[in-house]
């Protein structure tokens, strides 16, 4: 992999545009409620959960997961290990998973069982963005900000081996060079 600076794929004025619209549409969406508990789960979504909880005109509480693939990321067989659950109480709670990227699916698949499992009022889903063409099950984004092909993609919370987590916007590398 090579140090030169990514690629811009989704800019930072793209990025803040959509996160408003997503945030607009949520609080449309869950206008009156007053239990909405929006999970981010880490690392991937810190910057994306602080976004757009913060645009949000509705009340909300903040809840962080952790998990993790087995095996090799690149070829993922599809396994997903719970590393932490949430802290909160989600019985009988409007429940908003928040994701970075959906790939293959399965991370958010497996994530929508153990919410479920909290016995939530709803559980519902947001991602920044998906690679659609590698979906390997069929799992409902409910607020979507981009569709991507299949490239490596880094900034606004997503990583390559934990470098460029915190570039302003979405970039491509080929972790080739
Ligand atoms: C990414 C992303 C999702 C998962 C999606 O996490 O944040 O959790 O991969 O992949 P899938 O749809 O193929 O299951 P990653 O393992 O890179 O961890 P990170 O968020 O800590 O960077």
């Amino acid at each position: 992999m090579n140090d030169a600076t990514p690629e811009v794929l989704i800019s930072e004025d793209d990025i803040q545009s959509r996160v408003a619209e997503l945030a607009a549409q949520i609080s449309s969406d869950y206008e009156g409620c007053s239990d909405l508990v929006m999970v981010g789960v880490l690392k991937g979504s810190f910057i994306f959960l602080a976004d757009l909880s913060r645009r949000l005109e509705i009340p909300r509480t903040i809840e962080f997961i952790a998990v993790s693939s087995y095996g090799n990321k690149a070829l993922s067989s599809g396994a997903v290990r719970l590393v932490m659950d949430v802290r909160g109480d989600l019985d009988g709670k409007h429940v908003l998973i928040v994701e970075d990227i959906v790939d293959t699916g399965h991370t958010l698949k497996y994530l929508i069982g153990i919410m479920k499992s909290h016995r939530p009022a709803s559980v519902k889903t947001a991602a920044l963005v998906r690679k659609a063409d590698r979906a390997e099950v069929d799992v409902t984004i409910d607020y979507l900000g981009f569709d991507i092909g299949d490239e490596w993609v880094v900034g606004y919370g997503l990583d390559f081996a934990e470098q460029n987590r915190t570039l302003p916007y979405i970039g491509v590398i080929k972790p080739d060079d």
